[in-house]
């Protein structure tokens, strides 16, 4: 690669200027956006199974149109990070097929069960919380197709986090068996939640290139602290606890010092194996080969005008 390109390259990245599709960048630039987009956009896809696996069993009307459009929300995400990807030259085909092959990654959250309607509460809160600290910071990554991608998702992912913690809420303060309900949606999520940000600073391999480039503009740990700093008050404030023991307010530090995470089981769920992981797969390449006539009816369409237009 030719020094003073890189150089140039480094220095926009350095005064914060936003990297655009055409503009000259260092391949290993390029190759880890890709990976980290396609990689977002494949979570918000597989992340509509397990919420959508509870939209026909919506306690309510007001809750069920509620779940509809968060659920259609997270389809448009995936959609919009597949086009921010595909201005680095990947085609959506790959992506997808990089997906379906298991050889692409996605957040290892989306492994986990929905087993009560309290999940919904949960998810909304923990994991659209997880999320939203981890992508607000993204609207100032680097590369301008995924840091204006980010303005919309986290405005939609804030109404998910509220909507969330809103069913949590009402079921912390219903019948006892509610609560029950919510404290064991609680108990399930935590562990899995702090998971999201991923492995220790320490053993991140991609971390500190990333941050030098500006893709990330927080590491794993400081993302997670900060989640568990907002979220600790939040869950005393509707009566639940935390599963963790050793959690403690840590005045010096001003911040909360929490427990070990479950790394094995993290990599476990990295690999493959988390409890629903065969199912996710299944479900997502079934959605793709069940409606390949929709793409095919969608392509013979286009050629027809296309067609029509030349004569
Ligand atoms: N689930 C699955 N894989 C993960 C997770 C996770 N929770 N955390 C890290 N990993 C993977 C990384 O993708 C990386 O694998 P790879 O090199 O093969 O791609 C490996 O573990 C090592 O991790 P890091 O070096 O820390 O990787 P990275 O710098 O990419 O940081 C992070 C991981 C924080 C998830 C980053 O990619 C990111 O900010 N992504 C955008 C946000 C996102 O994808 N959110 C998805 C869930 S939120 C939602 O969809 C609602």
């Amino acid at each position: 690669e030719d020094p003073a390109k890189l150089a140039a390259f480094e220095a926009r990245v350095a005064a914060d200027e936003f990297i655009e599709p055409k503009d000259w960048m260092p391949e290993a630039y390029r190759r880890t956006l890709t990976r980290q987009i396609s990689q977002h956009a494949h979570s918000e896809i597989v992340g509509m199974l397990p919420e959508g696996n509870w939209i026909g069993r919506a306690p309510s009307l007001r809750r069920k149109a509620i779940l509809l459009a968060k659920v259609q929300d997270e389809a448009g995400h995936g959609l919009y990070l597949y086009s921010a990807a595909e201005t680095l030259g990947t085609s959506r085909r790959e992506m997808i097929e990089a997906l379906h092959s298991g050889k692409a990654k996605y957040s290892t959250i989306f492994n986990y069960p929905t087993l009560t309607w309290a999940d919904i509460g949960a998810i909304g809160w923990l994991v659209d919380g997880a999320a939203i600290m981890n992508q607000v910071p993204l609207q100032r990554t680097s590369y301008g197709p995924y840091a204006r991608a980010m303005v919309r998702v986290c405005k939609e992912e804030s109404f998910h986090q509220r909507q969330g913690y809103e069913i949590m809420m009402h079921l912390a303060a219903g019948t006892d068996d509610q609560k029950r309900m919510a404290q064991d949606a609680l108990n399930r999520w935590w562990w899995p939640s702090l998971m999201m940000f991923g492995p220790p600073d320490a053993d991140s391999p991609n971390t500190a290139q990333s941050m030098r480039w500006r893709i990330k503009r927080d590491t794993n740990d400081d993302l997670r602290q900060k989640f568990v700093d907002i979220t600790v008050p939040q869950a005393e404030a509707i009566g639940l606890t935390v599963p963790d023991r050793d959690l403690a307010w840590n005045d010096a530090k001003g911040g909360y010092d929490f427990g070990a995470v479950d790394w094995e089981e993290f990599y476990a769920v990295v690999r493959g194996e988390g409890p629903v992981a065969k199912e996710r797969m299944k479900a997502r390449r079934d959605a793709w080969e069940q409606n390949a006539w929709v793409r095919e009816a969608a392509a013979a369409h286009a050629e027809k005008r296309a067609r029509k237009a030349e004569a």
